[in-house]
């Protein structure tokens, strides 16, 4: 399989809320792929970020401003997300992925997020097994494997998701898929070589990109190494 293009998606959660517009502008300039935004609801993660209105704005200040806008990778961590799939879409979200822990209708959902215009993932906790995702595989541009307990940005990652990572992307070239592997959570410059060498080709990166001195050093360090 040949190699694929790996792509940086640093979370906003790490950045400064009261200068988002700044932040996210930056990060852009500075060589994020995508733009990670993590949606929570109290609910089902025990912690609330933001909603519609963020990405919405976030939206319109960066293609009013930039010439390329990086995609909204939008990560809801919330109940039910049937709900409110559809108004992520309308806000400006480029890829929306959800939990299987949260919906009961997955199938139905992920056709309801590309029907309204957005790439469509599923989202599996460290100790959710595959299996639940399998059956859906087909119909996902990107399967987003958490590195940590969903919830929270700055944790600890959990090295045995490298072997699931492992696992799902041979399946993935089994079926001869190029279906996205995002990883999220814990990502540093020390550990992005075993992320992506066991087949992650989107790393999800909040504090080790947000925290760093030069964001740009911190994305490129992060692409390389
Ligand atoms: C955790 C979020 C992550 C988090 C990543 O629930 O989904 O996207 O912000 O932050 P770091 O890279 O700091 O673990
Ligand atoms: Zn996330």
């Amino acid at each position: 399989m040949e190699q694929r293009k790996i792509k940086i998606a640093p979370s906003i959660l790490s950045a400064d809320f009261a200068n988002m517009e700044r932040e996210v502008k930056k990060v852009a300039l500075a060589g994020a792929d995508l733009l990670h935004c993590d949606v929570m609801d109290g609910m089902f993660v025990p912690n609330i970020s933001f909603g519609f209105k963020m990405i919405e704005d976030l939206k319109k200040a960066l293609t009013a401003s930039l010439k390329t806008v990086p995609p909204l990778d939008v990560h809801l961590m919330i109940a039910e997300p049937e709900r409110y799939v559809q108004r992520f879409v309308k806000a400006g979200a480029d890829i929306v992925t959800f939990h299987i822990e949260a919906c009961n209708s997955i199938a139905e959902t992920l056709a309801l997020i590309k029907s309204s215009g957005a790439k469509a993932g599923l989202v599996a906790n460290p100790y959710t097994p595959l299996d639940g995702i399998l059956p859906f595989l087909k119909d996902c541009d990107m399967v987003l494997l958490m590195s940590v307990q969903a919830g929270f940005g700055g944790q600890k990652f959990m090295p045995h998701v490298l072997e699931k990572a492992r696992e799902l992307k041979s399946i993935i070239d089994e079926r001869g898929y190029d279906t996205d592997l995002e990883m999220d959570g814990g990502i540093t410059l020390e550990n992005a070589a075993e992320v992506k060498a066991a087949g992650a080709n989107v790393i999800v990166a909040g504090s080790s990109v947000f925290g760093a001195k030069d964001w740009k050093e911190a994305i490129s360090g992060l692409r390389k190494n």
